[in-house]
């Protein structure tokens, strides 16, 4: 898709398929609705102030309105006048994206952009924008028997004013490629088990790596990840008859002088199906159980980004993978493990095995001397339980990390909440026989997650994500999110800066 700006002026002879304009719930108009109002002699007003409730995320197409070149005037509900937010314009433009998609629309043109929006720069709104409106031409139609039409929109144009518009440029290029990157972690998700699997996700990182020059790819094979005495890992992978992959993709940017600072690494977790192991999951959904790797697939969509804008900063992403499934050769509880930090582990419950993957990655993440180390994973059903399917849970003791992320949700509408990780929690994880067990018990299961993988942690600044409750959605609309790419990005972004 082309992202564009325009400066016209003259907003009503401008050729789109689809204008989109701002309406408030008191039946005020946005200036540039209220200037096409003008050209089509009160009309846009007389519509706006009787059947269109203004909502945010409500719209209503207005076909060949007299007066006004573009085929649609597209009325977007931005709510109350006084609390217009950056949240407000990201669920409009996700609206009318819906609109273009489903209606068949080609080109694209906003002025939301434009409006003044406290707390929130151009460049933002910008970057939003397009990462929705990429977002929404996504369609999943890998495993149809028929093609499914493809979205048409090509082209999605931000009207504003040529300082604006000088601005939002760059943010534009972001949102770009940052849709383009959940649009990857989404398919990814999507995908059925028994196509993504480690090796397929291996794949996926070398086809990235063979598509932008500044990326690497490694993909460790079960011999490798031996070697490298990641018993805590195999442990997961030995039931199952897929084989594992541990897979370090890397980002050098092609500034030299970019290369100085130390590197920032992401960790995704890449349970391609998590059936529980002997500690067998529940019948009902457990299909969902293919987006256990939605974290794996969020940093790779991440990686893409960060390659398509050729980021000023060195990122390196790792993601152990493999299946956990029952089988003569599986884990049992009970069974004692060493990881490669050399700490033991007394598996009580083998359905807790997203942890045993990570802490190994975590180990090995020590030998990049990073900056900083960013956790993802579909971790604990207990996230899901306290924060639901809007916010990711963010667990770290570093305040200046946190505050960093925090700040990059809201930049990027990717929302996240502070969760509790004190040592006070440590206690539910000690074992009889080994150095820790790998649950805490119901209470604060989130919680007690990342405090196991915090023990493997102690050599770097780090913070752990779980996205449980956001990697996708379940019900009529099933299918992954793509979450928390634009969080990533936007905090990548932010680390970038020379
Ligand atoms: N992948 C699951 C977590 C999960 C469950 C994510 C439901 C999304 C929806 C993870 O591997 C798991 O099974 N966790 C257990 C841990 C428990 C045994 C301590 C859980 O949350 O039930
Ligand atoms: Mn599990
Ligand atoms: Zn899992």
């Amino acid at each position: 898709m082309e992202f564009s700006t325009s400066t016209t002026t003259i907003l009503h002879t401008l050729k789109t398929q689809a204008l989109a304009v701002g309406v408030f719930k008191d039946g005020s108009l946005s200036h540039a609705a209220d200037l096409l109002d003008q050209a089509a002699q009160g009309a846009i007003r007389a519509v706006a102030q009787t059947e269109f409730e203004a909502a945010p995320g409500n719209c209503l197409p207005l076909h060949a309105p007299a007066g006004i070149t573009a085929d649609r005037v597209i009325l977007l509900g931005l709510g109350d006048p006084e609390k217009l937010s950056a949240t407000t314009l990201a669920q409009a433009h996700q609206a009318f994206a819906a609109y273009c998609a489903r209606a068949g629309v080609a080109t694209a043109t906003s002025t939301l952009c434009g409006l003044d929006c406290p707390g929130a720069a151009v460049a933002d709104l910008a970057r939003t924008a397009a990462r929705l409106v990429s977002a929404a031409a996504y369609r999943y139609d890998r495993t149809f028997s028929q093609a499914k039409p493809a979205v048409k929109l090509r082209s999605f144009t931000l009207h504003l004013s040529r300082s604006q518009a000088a601005q939002a440029k760059p943010g534009l290029a972001q949102g770009a490629a940052i849709g383009a990157g959940v649009n990857l972690a989404r398919l990814l998700g999507d995908l059925p088990p028994n196509v993504c699997t480690p090796t397929y996700l291996g794949q996926t990182a070398r086809d990235l790596a063979k598509q932008y020059k500044t990326l690497k790819a490694e993909v460790l094979d079960q011999k490798k990840i031996e070697a490298l005495n990641m018993g805590s890992f195999l442990s997961v992978a030995k039931g199952s008859v897929q084989p594992p992959a541990f897979i370090v993709l890397r980002h050098t940017p092609g500034q030299t002088a970019a290369r100085k600072a130390a590197p920032i690494v992401l960790v995704g977790k890449g349970i391609t199906f998590d059936a529980g192991g002997i500690s067998l999951k529940p019948g009902p959904a457990m299909d969902e159980m293919k987006f256990d790797m939605c974290g794996a697939a969020s940093v790779l969509g991440a990686m893409r980004a960060v390659a398509e804008l050729d980021l000023p900063r060195e990122v390196i992403a790792i993601v152990p993978s493999c299946e956990n499934l029952p089988s003569g050769a599986a884990l049992k509880p009970g069974d004692i493990i060493t990881s490669m930090s050399g700490q033991t582990i007394e598996v009580l419950n083998t359905d807790a095995e997203g942890r045993l993957i990570l802490c190994d990655a975590l180990t090995y993440a020590e030998r990049f001397k990073p900056a900083a180390v960013i956790d993802v994973a579909t971790l604990t059903g207990a996230c899901v339980i306290a924060l639901g399917h809007v916010n990711s849970g963010l667990f770290t003791q570093d305040e200046a990390l946190a505050a960093d992320l925090l700040a990059a949700s809201r930049q990027a509408q990717d929302p996240a909440w502070r969760m509790p990780l004190e040592d006070a929690y440590q206690d539910q994880l000690k074992s009889n026989f080994a150095d820790m067990a790998n649950i805490g018990g119901r209470p604060a299961g989130s919680t007690t997650a990342a405090c196991f993988l915090s023990r493997f942690t102690g050599k770097y600044r780090w913070a752990h994500l779980d996205i449980a409750g956001t990697a996708w959605l379940e019900g009529k609309q099933k299918g992954a999110t793509g979450r928390p790419v634009p969080l990533l990005v936007q905090y990548l972004l932010g680390q970038s800066q020379a």
